[in-house]
């Protein structure tokens, strides 16, 4: 086994949205857990900007108490966490006028990397951007880390790419997808590039089809402002899905370096066919007695917004023709499930007389809960009664196999920003990345649109509408079950 922590070297890490909700929920609790981990350098700081008006000493107690909130059993240590927040510094900005920028400029170190994370809404981006230079507070080596959604379509997806490019370079601008930081998925790169075994059958001849679920049984109540503007497409689809299936898809990149990986990714989203409409359900969940429904929960009672959306697509190239791939996302299903399964094709042939089942191979990823790797095998079932097969899981699930902090204990959140330390953009979407993804989901939405397209009602708890079993029932096939 291989295991060598890149170290990273010194840096002044400014989070603009630093007193916000995904600073105070993933960022710093993740910066404290590199910090235990060793892998802070004892003079790299952290600096809060924000609009409040806070001390170092405030914005340090504000990050302790979001830390001891949010930061698992780790924060009991309080050792370290008074060690880490001695690393922290807090500037009160302005970013849409001048105020506060003298006072970020006057405390950057020189000769350190220099790393902003926009914490923010995409509509400060341009703003911070443009100050950042106006100050000189970013150099030709800084790097400036963006949130999703980035855009909410083609056009205005680009008009952020040009705004972000009048002032940084590619190479320096990292688009965060949280869900290419997490272990699993990085997993699905191992796993198909790591192993003889399964490249040779990676392909039209061999597979049947691909599934792509990604299940949560949380709904959108608390930031119904942000998804009814948004929904399952924009949320889910353009950006986690749409990764997952450029990492199942794509050709191998001649090596693990960003460009050769994100060149073919690019390839994959470039390669989709456009979906007809038929071939997508789009749903919103129901109430219970306990839980509210997605139109109470979004406070908007005329919503037309998709909180599940699945579909069937095709990728237009050699590897894939003919191959359909499934994806399916939702809010209030049955349970947390995010898993990727390949189904391989039925035996042309059997040589067991009286065996009618169609025996599959399926591998199937699961992402999350309970990470790990599932083969289903055929075998003889045991004992007498002559020759019976039956399909069973070669399971490994991670924790099992390399024990219970399979998952290195952290989050992606802090695997990419160290990534955004080290300079390592392998994990981020590139601008032209981004831009396709929205030339092949924006028809769908515009097509929703102009229809005024109602989703199906589903049942909270269940599998989602019942027509997203019907895109497979039609097609002689069935998805794979969501299980806790
Ligand atoms: C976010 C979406 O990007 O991902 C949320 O905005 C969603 O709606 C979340 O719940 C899912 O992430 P995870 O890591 O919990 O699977």
């Amino acid at each position: 086994m291989v295991s060598r922590i890149i170290p990273v070297e010194c840096f002044d890490l400014v989070i603009f949205g630093g007193t916000g909700d995904l600073a105070r929920r993933k960022i710093l609790p993740g910066l404290f857990r590199r910090f235990l981990g060793g892998q802070m350098p004892e003079n790299a700081r952290i600096i809060g900007a924000a609009r409040s008006n806070l001390d170092d000493a405030e914005y340090r107690d504000m990050v302790a108490g979001a830390i001891t909130e949010f930061g698992g059993a780790e924060a009991k240590d309080t050792e370290c966490l008074s060690r880490f927040l001695k690393q922290l510094h807090y500037v009160q900005v302005d970013a849409r006028g001048t105020d506060g920028w003298a006072d970020l400029a006057g405390l950057m170190k020189p000769d350190v990397i220099r790393a902003f994370y926009f914490s923010v809404g995409p509509g400060l981006f341009g703003d911070l951007a443009e100050r950042l230079h106006l100050h000189k507070i970013a150099d030709a080596q800084s790097r400036i880390v963006v949130e999703k959604p980035f855009g909410r379509d083609l056009e205005t997806a680009r008009a952020l790419n040009e705004t972000l490019a009048l002032h940084f370079d590619e190479q320096q601008i990292y688009r965060i997808d949280h869900y290419l930081g997490k272990e699993t998925v990085q997993n699905l790169m191992a796993v198909r590039f790591g192993n003889v075994l399964f490249e040779p059958l990676w392909n039209n001849h061999y597979v049947d089809h691909i599934q792509i679920t990604v299940a949560e049984t949380v709904g959108v109540g608390g930031r119904g402002g942000y998804y009814d503007k948004s929904g399952a497409m924009r949320d889910m689809v353009q950006n986690h899905l749409m990764q997952l299936l450029c990492l199942i898809a794509m050709e191998p990149p001649s090596m693990f370096e960003a460009d050769a990986v994100r060149d073919e990714k690019l390839k994959v989203i470039r390669a989709l066919q456009p979906v007809d409409y038929h071939q997508i359900v789009r749903g919103q969940y129901n109430a219970t007695d306990k839980t509210q429904n997605y139109r109470d929960d979004a406070e908007n009672p005329r919503s037309h917004t998709e909180s599940f959306v699945a579909l069937k697509c095709h990728i237009n190239n050699w590897r894939w023709a003919g191959v359909p791939f499934y994806m399916r996302t939702g809010k209030r299903l049955k349970a947390r499930n995010s898993e990727i399964s390949v189904v391989f094709k039925d035996l042309g042939h059997s040589i067991f007389e009286g065996d009618e089942a169609r025996h599959r191979n399926i591998l199937t990823i699961r992402l999350q809960p309970n990470e790990g790797i599932d083969l289903q095998v055929t075998i003889k079932e045991p004992g007498p009664g002559g020759m019976r097969l039956v399909d069973v899981p070669l399971d490994m699930t991670f924790a099992d196999a390399l024990g219970p902090d399979a998952d290195g204990g952290s989050d992606a959140y802090e695997r990419l920003i160290m990534d955004v330390i080290r300079g390592n953009q392998t994990l981020f979407m590139r601008g032209d990345e981004v831009e396709a993804a929205w030339s092949w989901t924006d028809p769908i939405i515009n097509g929703w649109q102009e229809r005024n397209d109602v989703p199906k009602e589903y049942d909270t708890g269940s599998s989602g509408p019942e027509d997203s079993l019907m895109l497979l029932h039609r097609d002689g096939r069935r998805w794979h079950e969501i299980k806790a």
